[in-house]
């Protein structure tokens, strides 16, 4: 297979530097067995890496005092647990010490990408113990190549039905695995037609092979499971999670897995979501269909990851009673406490559907005892289709950052379990489509095992990784990328409210799109104002929050700005802190955005020396796209705006 795919952040080419050469000459193991398919990859990794940067061919040497090399010994400290490291400089070697095969690994490529950013390792030593426990990828890969809101071209997994396992598989592993993923869902959560049968022998052996290949990078493979499998696959007339016969049915399925499969992390689930059959069909609890999988798992080690995505999404537009972003609260909050420790509650950041801006979900940490796991999204459905540029790593601070109740944040509430995110990667030769988007999924693997970066530092590290060390170049796309965000916000849909988007689609303006649809997604607008009144007088989506959240977003004085409309319903003249009525806010950011896209591109135009020529190309071209949208943003949300509320814009500016 010709290689068609680029390095992304594993870019091995020679680098300035060659300080570094003294410890990377040759290799000492102590108590790891070079054999062992985790030590012989992160070896393997080691000696491409420094080939590659700093032109060495490192030996493996068995006499334990080496001069100029890396020493990697295997330790027995309760401070450093099974995927940590310590890496320590002495005057000519290089220690990296583990208690666990998947700490050399983690260890090599924090080596490797100090050397790729050109920072010495003289003196270093520092201690890295990921901060959560499962950090993970669920792809939206359909097994007929295509992926569920996949912008990067189609499957690296899937092609016409069958598995794909090849050299990109690997280098996958690879890339994942030097950002600290530990988990990967290779399949879409809306498990159908041949996605079912992946649990049964038509597909095992192929599996198995994407399940070694993973093992042998630190990362557990997991399967999205069609909870109607016992109908699909000529078992019992029934899903009921009490029917005996369909509860030995899945034991048996179950046995036949994991005989073949030793080691799968487990399933994913989406029940009684969009159409997915579920528990509810039977009068059962989401907690009843979750532990009887969980129960016949328990012995195989099998975690049961249940997503929370529970909505009616056959609402009435015109009930004004039925609030959508109450659905996963209201769904799951009375179960609390009923699930077995082998399931995992999957919830979204937001209570609706990974929209530009929305409130954390209130569910996370509304259970108390029921783990956890948070999910964003990556892959930017809402957020621009990885054409437009939109760093989402100031969004997954927030997030994680975020005080649900005093003296506990987020991350508190999901450290112990896990984060993940539906990834953008697609079979595209630069895996995400638009190259910058790429900064999204490294950013996430480096949050999820050190929360405390910044999303400067993570900007930083992926451009010089990826793109250069050059000075100008860092601080330019650094910017770039900082600011996307809120740029995106500026142009799309004001403070909170989210939505107003081709239905189905997802890019691109239709302010009335889903406004009188059965989704439950509404502005609300009228010639008055706009907004969802989510407070005690109106949906009482507000009391969900623990105090003093819920005051605070219930009062229209103290809820915070970016966030008014989806708490509020607000007249165009109220006047916002900036001393602006609403509707020049809107009027301005809009105009505002745009012009902000323009600076991106001079920007960007400017490095025209500096970047890989392929990637300044396709970026460029992503960005005249990228202005052509914010433009019709602006222009279709100023005109209907206008049009509603009848207020000419202050500054004359041009609105249709
Ligand atoms: C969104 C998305 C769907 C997806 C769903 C989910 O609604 O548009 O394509 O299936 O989320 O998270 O399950």
């Amino acid at each position: 297979m010709e290689k068609n795919w680029t390095s992304l952040w594993l870019k091995y080419h020679a680098k300035a530097s060659r300080n570094n050469l003294k410890f990377c000459e040759m290799v000492h193991l102590d108590g790891f067995n070079e054999r062992s398919a985790i030590i012989s990859n992160a070896l393997e990794e080691f000696f491409r890496g420094v080939n590659g940067m700093l032109g060495v061919k490192p030996s493996l040497i068995k006499e334990a005092n080496i001069k100029n090399g890396l020493r990697i010994l295997r330790i027995a400290d309760e401070m450093i647990p099974d995927e940590g490291f310590r890496l320590t400089a002495e005057a000519d070697h290089i220690n990296i010490e583990a208690s666990g095969e998947n700490g050399v690994l983690y260890g090599i490529f924090f080596l490797l990408r100090q050397i790729l950013m050109e920072k010495p390792l003289d003196g270093i030593n520092i201690t890295s113990i990921p901060d959560i426990k499962n950090r993970m990828l669920n792809h939206w890969d359909n097994l007929d190549g295509s992926i569920e809101r996949g912008y990067s071209g189609s499957s690296f997994f899937f092609k016409e039905n069958k598995i794909l396992v090849n050299e990109r598989t690997k280098d996958y592993a690879r890339l994942i695995a030097s950002i600290g993923i530990n988990g990967v869902v290779i399949n879409n959560v809306n498990v159908k037609d041949a996605a079912t049968f992946l649990i049964t022998p038509a597909y095992f052996d192929e599996v198995r092979k994407l399940k070694d290949i993973f093992a042998g990078y630190g990362i557990k493979l997991f399967l999205s499971l069609n909870f109607a499998a016992p109908l699909e696959l000529g078992g019992p007339d029934s899903a009921d999670p009490f029917d005996e016969e369909v509860i030995s049915w899945w034991r048996g399925q179950i046995a036949t897995v994991y005989e073949a499969l030793p080691g799968l992390g487990g399933f994913l689930v989406k029940a009684d979501s969009e159409g997915r059959p579920g528990p509810f069909t039977y009068g059962r609890t989401q907690a009843d269909g979750a532990n009887m999988l969980a129960r016949l798992l328990k012995p195989y080690g099998g975690l049961v990851i249940w997503r929370c995505f529970v909505y009616n999404c056959t609402q009435d537009w015109r009930d004004r009673k039925t609030d959508r972003a109450r659905a996963g609260y209201d769904n799951f909050i009375k179960t609390d406490g009923d699930y077995l420790d082998n399931v995992v509650l999957q919830i979204k950041n937001g209570p609706m559907d990974f929209q530009i801006r929305e409130p954390v979900s209130p569910l996370l940490g509304g259970l108390k005892e029921t783990n956890q796991m948070l999910e964003v999204q990556i892959a930017q459905e809402y957020t621009g289709h990885q054409i437009d540029v939109c760093y989402l790593v100031p969004m997954f601070k927030e997030v994680l950052g975020f005080n649900h109740q005093s003296d506990e944040t987020i991350f508190d509430v999901i450290k112990k379990i896990g984060f993940c995110a539906v990834t953008n990667t697609g079979n595209d030769e630069n895996w995400t489509g638009n190259d910058l988007a790429a900064a999204n999924l490294y950013g996430f693997g480096r949050l999820a095992w050190s929360v405390s970066l910044t999303a400067a530092e993570i900007a930083e590290e992926w451009i010089k990784m990826t793109l250069s060390c050059d000075e100008e170049t860092v601080s330019v796309v650094k910017k770039i990328l900082l600011s996307s965000r809120e740029t995106y916000e500026k142009y799309t849909s004001p403070l909170g409210i989210g939505w107003m988007v081709t239905p189905h689609l997802h890019y691109g303006p239709s302010v009335d799109g889903y406004e009188y649809s059965l989704w439950g997604t509404y502005h609300r607008s009228d010639h008055l104002g706009i907004g969802v009144d989510r407070t005690l007088n109106g949906t009482g989506y507000t009391s969900q929050y623990h105090e003093p959240n819920a005051s605070l977003y219930d009062d229209i004085e103290t809820c915070p700005e970016e966030l008014l409309l989806f708490f509020h319903h607000v007249p165009y003249k109220y006047v916002l802190k900036s001393g602006k009525t609403l509707i020049q806010h809107i009027y301005d950011t809009h105009f505002e955005g745009v012009l902000e896209v323009e600076e991106m591109i001079r920007a960007w135009e400017g490095l025209s020396a500096k970047i890989p020529a392929q990637v300044f190309k396709l970026v460029k071209e992503r960005f005249s796209l990228q202005l052509i949208n914010a433009k019709e943003w602006r222009d279709q949300v100023n005109t209907y705006f206008y049009r509603k509320s009848g207020i000419k814009d202050e500054k004359g500016r041009e609105i249709f």
